[in-house]
């Protein structure tokens, strides 16, 4: 792997996260967003993110450009998931199978370690070998299926929903 740092996320990562985002929106079935996210619609999910609490989001930057991230956010609205959190991470296309999805999700997960949260669950759109291999290869294990939950590309997708018990 040449030179990669994670840090969190900056305003100045927009554009980078909105391009690998969007590669997999139009390109894939691994996110359930069709068309592809404006500039304006990342800003407020960028926006979600704090440098501390539960919500965060890192990136790995090699030199300046943002390669990857991975992400902690609300499960849901409703006030008692507030100790549950969703994770997602996304490497881009040209840097997958270094290293990085690892590099991240385990910055993510000792970052929020000292955190009030009980469980993280990550959705993973059924097949995908190499998130699948990477969650439980940080401690998540697959412990249910939403089935044909999704509609994309004229084909039903199932969900695999992945857990991992913080404390
Ligand atoms: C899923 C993803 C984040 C994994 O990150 P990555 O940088 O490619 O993975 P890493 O090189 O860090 O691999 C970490 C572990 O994941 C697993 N893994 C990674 N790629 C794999 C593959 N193709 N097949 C099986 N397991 C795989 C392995 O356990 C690996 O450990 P190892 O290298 O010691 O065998 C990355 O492939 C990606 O961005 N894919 C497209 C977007 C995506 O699917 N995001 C997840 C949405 S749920």
């Amino acid at each position: 792997m040449s030179d990669i740092t994670i840090r969190l996320a900056q305003p100045s990562d927009l554009p980078a996260l909105l391009a690998i985002y969007n590669h997999y929106v139009v390109n894939t079935p691994i996110t359930f967003d069709i068309e592809p996210r404006t500039l304006a619609q990342r800003q407020e999910w960028l926006d979600q993110f704090s440098s501390n609490g539960k919500y965060r989001c890192f990136v790995a930057a090699e030199g300046n450009e943002a390669v990857g991230y991975a992400c902690s956010a609300k499960f849901k609205e409703r006030e008692a998931y507030a100790t549950t959190i969703e994770t997602s991470v996304y490497c881009a296309p040209d840097r997958v199978r270094k290293g990085i999805g690892r590099l991240l999700y385990t910055t993510l997960l000792g970052a929020l370690e000292g955190e009030d949260i009980h469980r993280a669950y990550g959705g993973v759109t059924l097949p995908n070998a190499p998130s699948v291999g990477l969650h439980e290869a940080m401690g998540f294990r697959r412990v249910g299926t939403y089935t044909q939950v999704g509609r994309k590309f004229d084909r039903y997708w199932d969900v695999g929903l992945f857990l991992r018990e913080m404390r």
